[in-house]
């Protein structure tokens, strides 16, 4: 099986919001990234709305036929937001809500008993739960000692890395699968995947199950459209692929 593309159109959402207006519409975009290949749609809605709102998750619901993923720090109103829109998958990221972007995976020992708590809440209702990871393998029993169903490897130090070594950027990722998958749990990866970078890690990475890309994929699009360029990332998720 080839990991699944899931493409987070949060960057679709700041597009709209520089303007006020609906343009571009997150749920034709969402439908369209589906009809062109896409297995997933992964949203990040965060506190100040400065991207997807909260009201943008409901529109979605419906517009989403494959899997749906919801990522977000797990406060009350974020944590009642998915209960009501019930996604396929949560994943659960540490991050404040001033930060621009994810910038670290979970502290898992620390944060132990609040993890736990928030896993089984979704789990009660029915909606599969990844925690967002650095590639650090120290962390993934406490990941599994939450209850979680997958790990989310955070890929930014990978793509910083890449250019100057893959196999070197790549080793502590694959330290941190080994051990996802010693401890049961399946595998997702993001951030700063690029159309670069993107075939090596699936080639390398034991386990891989799904990416959610966002930024690279939308600049992309800007030169080759949106449905070359998910065919495009699609092709760097195959084993062996010419391109
Ligand atoms: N995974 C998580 C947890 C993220 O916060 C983000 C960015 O919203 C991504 C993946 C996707 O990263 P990028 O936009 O760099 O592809």
């Amino acid at each position: 099986m080839n990991p699944k593309l899931s493409v987070n159109i949060n960057k679709i959402a700041t597009l709209r919001n520089a303007r006020g207006g609906n343009n571009p519409d997150v749920v034709k975009t969402a439908i369209d990234c589906q009809r062109f290949g896409a297995e997933g749609i992964t949203v990040h809605p965060r506190p100040d709305e400065r991207h997807i709102r909260y009201s943008d998750v409901y529109a979605l619901k419906s517009a989403v036929h494959t899997e749906f993923n919801i990522e977000g720090y797990p406060s009350e109103s974020f944590l009642k937001l998915v209960e009501e829109i019930k996604p396929e998958q949560v994943t659960l990221v540490p991050d404040p809500p001033e930060v621009l972007t994810s910038n670290n995976g979970w502290d898992t020992l620390t944060h132990l008993h609040f993890l736990k708590e928030t896993v089984a809440r979704l789990h009660e209702n029915q909606i599969r739960v990844s925690i967002f990871l650095n590639p650090d393998p120290a962390m993934v029993e406490g990941a599994a000692n939450c209850g979680t169903d997958r790990i989310e490897l955070y890929t930014e130090h990978y793509a910083k890395n890449y250019a100057q070594n893959p196999a070197d950027a790549i080793r502590p990722y694959i330290l941190t699968a080994n051990e996802a998958l010693q401890c049961k749990l399946g595998i997702n990866a993001g951030h700063d995947l690029d159309l670069t970078n993107l075939h090596y890690l699936r080639i390398h990475l034991p386990g891989l199950l799904e990416v959610s890309i966002g930024h690279a994929l939308v600049c992309d699009a800007l030169y080759f459209g949106l449905e070359n360029t998910i065919q495009m990332y699609k092709s760097r998720l195959l084993r062996d692929m010419n391109f």
